[in-house]
């Protein structure tokens, strides 16, 4: 049963997680949050993936891995899950929670790079790329950069599903993908804008 139906033990991995966040978060700013993202976000952008098949999903910056858990409940035995995350402590404990999944590989190297990593991790492109890094942190050269090489590193019919308190995001994906369908969950904290851009042509 999902973590989020049982809500003791959702409670409990909640407040241990917060700690973990707000730890990280006063020794390295470019964690950008203090708590996980909530269920409610987390349903809203894994409900716009599917996983059937040999899908293969890239993360950026899962943190404690409230998205990946939810993604690998959803994946099957063929699907890859790739995530890409630059705090040290977050990657010990992605590690431990989901080393031993064979569909799993974890990078401890930053998501600018992942044309590199998903190469180094077997694939050509990925169905989509899911995204929770502060874009706000990035320069507006940076932020081109690496929406760019997102882009190429999906395939055609693939999206780059993006979540970012501020809503720079509406100005910039449509200057390099073809498609962006935009949502808003208030159910977070703090409440978030949802971005699924899809890359159509070539
Ligand atoms: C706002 S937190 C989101 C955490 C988690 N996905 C969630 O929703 O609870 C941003 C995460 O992105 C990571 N991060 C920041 N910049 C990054 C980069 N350039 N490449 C990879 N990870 C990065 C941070 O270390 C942090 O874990």
């Amino acid at each position: 049963m999902p973590l989020a139906e049982r809500p003791l033990q959702y409670l409990a991995v909640l407040a241990k997680n917060t700690l973990v966040y707000i730890k990280n978060f006063i020794e390295d700013r470019d964690v950008a949050s203090v708590m996980p993202s909530s269920p409610f976000l987390v349903r809203r952008m894994v409900r716009k993936m599917d996983l059937d098949g040999s899908c293969v999903v890239v993360e950026y910056g899962p943190a404690a891995g409230v998205f990946s858990r939810s993604i690998l409940e959803k994946m099957g035995p063929e699907g890859r899950l790739i995530l890409i995350e630059t705090n040290a402590d977050f990657v010990r404990r992605l590690r431990e929670q989901f080393g031993g999944d064979p569909r799993v590989e974890i990078f401890q190297e930053p998501a600018q790079d992942v044309t590199r990593l998903l190469e180094q991790a077997g694939h050509e492109e990925a169905d989509y790329v899911l995204s929770g890094i502060p874009f706000s942190f990035l320069s507006e050269e940076e932020r081109h950069t690496l929406i760019d090489a997102t882009r190429q590193s999906l395939r055609p019919g693939g999206a780059f599903l993006v979540y970012q308190h501020r809503d720079h995001m509406s100005r910039l994906l449509p200057q390099h993908f073809d498609q962006i369908e935009e949502g808003y969950e208030l159910l977070n904290v703090p409440p978030m804008h949802t971005y699924a851009a899809r890359r159509i042509g070539d």
